[in-house]
């Protein structure tokens, strides 16, 4: 029988564990984090995810948010760092069950205060927040993506913002075009390929949503 195709997104329960520890740091933190098998970039921190944290956490140093949500957190990388090194409250989701108790045990072994759950896009999200942050899924599809990017207008406070990283090749410019309808959306950086994108709430799109 052919075996079905697996994601990092996919939940497969009987995927043998063989948990590794990764490190960070920034400024004088230091971060461990588990990663397992079935989880994105489980051998090492991705440089897309790097890029957009390290380029968030440079821009907002003067001005960080009060709290965030971080969509598809994988283990946890991004809203963990974040939650430390601003100090704020953090929310983190993932479709993946096993992404979500790694970034559990990663955030008590961080010692952050953030709280995880599954999540598919925002099904089970209820709060608005002051920025939301993502290394969206490429490999779930368009429609997942625009879930995620085109959805973040219903869980930002009026004034927040939603940060994302995606590659050229992966269509970033043709993703900023479906998005300029109801974001201002500005390119704040780019390195190696990867494009980070911040995107603000246009005054018109509040009122006729999406
Ligand atoms: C590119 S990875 C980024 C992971 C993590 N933020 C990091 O930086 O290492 C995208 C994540 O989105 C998750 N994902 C895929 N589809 C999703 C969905 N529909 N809702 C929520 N998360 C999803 C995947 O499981 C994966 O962990």
């Amino acid at each position: 029988m052919v075996k079905p195709l697996e994601h990092y997104f996919t939940n497969n329960d009987n995927l043998k564990s063989e948990i590794k520890k990764l490190s960070y740091s920034w400024d004088n933190y230091v971060f461990s984090f588990l990663s397992d098998n079935g989880v994105f970039s489980k051998m090492k921190i991705d440089y897309g995810s790097l890029f957009l944290l390290e380029t968030y956490l440079k821009n907002k140093k003067e001005d960080p948010p009060h709290d965030f949500l971080d969509v598809g957190c994988g283990y946890g990388y991004i809203g963990i760092v974040l939650s430390k090194v601003f100090n704020i409250k953090g929310t983190m989701i993932d479709v993946n069950k096993r992404a979500v108790h790694l970034t559990k045990r990663n955030i008590d072994l961080n010692k952050v205060d953030c709280e995880a759950f599954v999540s598919d896009t925002y099904e089970n999200v209820k709060n608005k927040y002051d920025l939301i942050i993502t290394n969206p899924p490429i490999r779930a599809g368009k429609k997942v993506l625009l879930d995620i990017l085109r959805g973040a207008i219903n869980y930002l406070n009026d004034d927040g913002e939603c940060w994302f990283v995606m590659r050229v090749d992966h269509g970033v410019k043709t993703m900023i075009k479906n998005l300029e309808d109801v974001y201002n959306c500005e390119v704040i950086d780019k390195s190696k390929g990867f494009y980070v994108v911040s995107l603000k709430i246009k005054k018109n799109a509040l009122t006729n949503n999406i």
